[in-house]
């Protein structure tokens, strides 16, 4: 489990709907992630879920009323905020909206909200019934409070415990958890948009035998994750992994090379970034059968025939001398003499970043230690866990996105 929200002050606004029992999981995760967590709920709140649950969660005690004599001043609706780091309302009520969007002060929960200062983001979860999301009256407090900098976190789209099924849902426990650590992040990639190829690819050799290779797209699917927190807009093209798809990225399922290519292809246009990550197979068998290779008597092996797969970073980078898009980075996984072989990669794919690494290393593994190369030299990134080396690539990414406007 990271530690993403070590030291992060975080006040958990409960308001009333049935999205409630997600928010004790939430708490239990925020906690988890490292942060400190302060509860506060609405009357409505707590009638789908108990403070004695949020305390024991939270590890502190929790408050609902705006007259509460436990602060010392009797003022809670400013003390709770003083020290917070951000604001998270989940679940988020359609009138919790409409009181937000009205400045409302009348109750703890929306007097805190309305009196929090102003470098304390507020965020929210909203959980309400379809018809109530898209009831004209909900969707202009949505797009007051976007317009006040408020930051809404969903819905999701699904079935929902009234029996309907629509927008509305709220988002689960470690989605919104990785909502709020993203909203930590600098905005580098912010307008930007990424394409980003992971994990290996697999080549059949016959309906029910392949060839692939030991890449997870941990690492891949990792940098898809930063470039989402950093501001971009994702799409990744994936081989076949075990991983979740990292929040508010747009994933594609592809299992040959052949099919990785076509669909990098298709959607390169428009990119600002390509990053080829992916452990792409050199090779396809040029022979592979439509049937079941059945053992022979005589224990003669199958003669499997190779032909070459197109390269995809390649094909990419050919389409960058026309328009000058996208920014292409590429990985380079060695088994040896990393510094002259990733250099040497790098000038033969005419790329102007290559990340290179130790293939053996980073397979399959949560941490890496990685090298970048450009037109200067390379630079040692130190081992750490593959999302901290991705924020770390993202961001040199960005500086150098930034020195090319600068130039053009
Ligand atoms: N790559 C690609 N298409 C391929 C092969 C590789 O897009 N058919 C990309 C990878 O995603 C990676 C980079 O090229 O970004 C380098 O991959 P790597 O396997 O290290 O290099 P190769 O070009 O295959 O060279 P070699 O295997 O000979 O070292």
């Amino acid at each position: 489990m990271s530690m993403d929200l070590k030291g992060k002050k975080i006040v958990l606004g409960l308001t009333g709907g049935v999205a409630c029992y997600k928010a004790a999981e939430l708490c239990r995760a925020l906690v988890k992630h490292g942060a400190s967590v302060q509860v506060v709920m609405s009357e409505a709140a707590t009638h789908f879920i108990g403070t004695v649950t949020m305390q024991a969660l939270s590890g502190q005690p929790v408050f609902t009323d705006q007259w509460d004599p436990r602060m010392s001043n009797n003022m809670a609706h400013i003390d709770l905020t003083r020290h917070a780091d951000a604001i998270l309302v989940a679940p988020c009520s359609a009138d919790f909206m409409r009181k937000l969007a009205h400045g409302a002060c009348d109750d703890l929960l929306s007097t805190l909200c309305v009196a929090r200062p102003r470098r304390v983001p507020l965020l929210a979860a909203p959980a309400m019934n379809v018809e109530m999301w898209e009831n004209p009256a909900t969707q202009r407090n949505v797009a007051q409070l976007l317009e006040d900098g408020i930051c809404l976190f969903g819905p999701a789209a699904g079935s929902q415990a009234c029996g309907e099924t629509g927008l509305g849902r709220m988002l689960e426990a470690d989605e919104l958890v990785e909502e709020l650590v993203a909203s930590f992040q600098h905005k580098v990639l912010a307008g930007r948009r990424v394409l980003i190829t992971a994990g290996p690819t697999f080549e059949p050799i016959d309906p029910v035998r392949g060839i692939t290779n030991l890449s997870s797209g941990k690492m891949g699917y990792a940098v898809a994750r930063a470039a989402r927190e950093a501001g971009a807009e994702v799409t990744l093209v994936t081989g076949p992994t075990a991983l979740p798809t990292p929040h508010g990225v747009r994933r594609i399922d592809v299992l040959t090379a052949q099919q990785m290519h076509d669909a990098v292809m298709a959607g390169v246009e428009g990119q600002h970034v390509f990053i080829g990550v992916a452990a792409v197979a050199d090779w396809r068998v040029a022979n592979a059968s439509g049937q079941k290779i059945k053992k022979q008597e005589d224990g003669a092996a199958p003669q499997l025939e190779f032909v070459q797969n197109a390269d995809i970073l390649a094909s990419v980078a050919a389409t960058t001398s026309l328009s000058g898009w996208p920014y292409c980075v590429g990985f380079a996984a060695e088994s040896e003499n990393l510094v002259e072989f990733g250099a040497a990669k790098r000038e033969k794919k005419g790329i102007p970043l290559l990340v290179g690494n130790i293939g053996p290393q980073t397979f399959g593994q949560d941490e890496n230690t990685i090298i970048l190369f450009d037109e200067t030299g390379h630079t040692l990134l130190e081992r750490a866990d593959k999302l901290t080396l991705a924020r770390q690539l993202v961001s040199e990414i960005a500086k150098r996105l930034e020195r090319r406007s600068l130039l053009t």
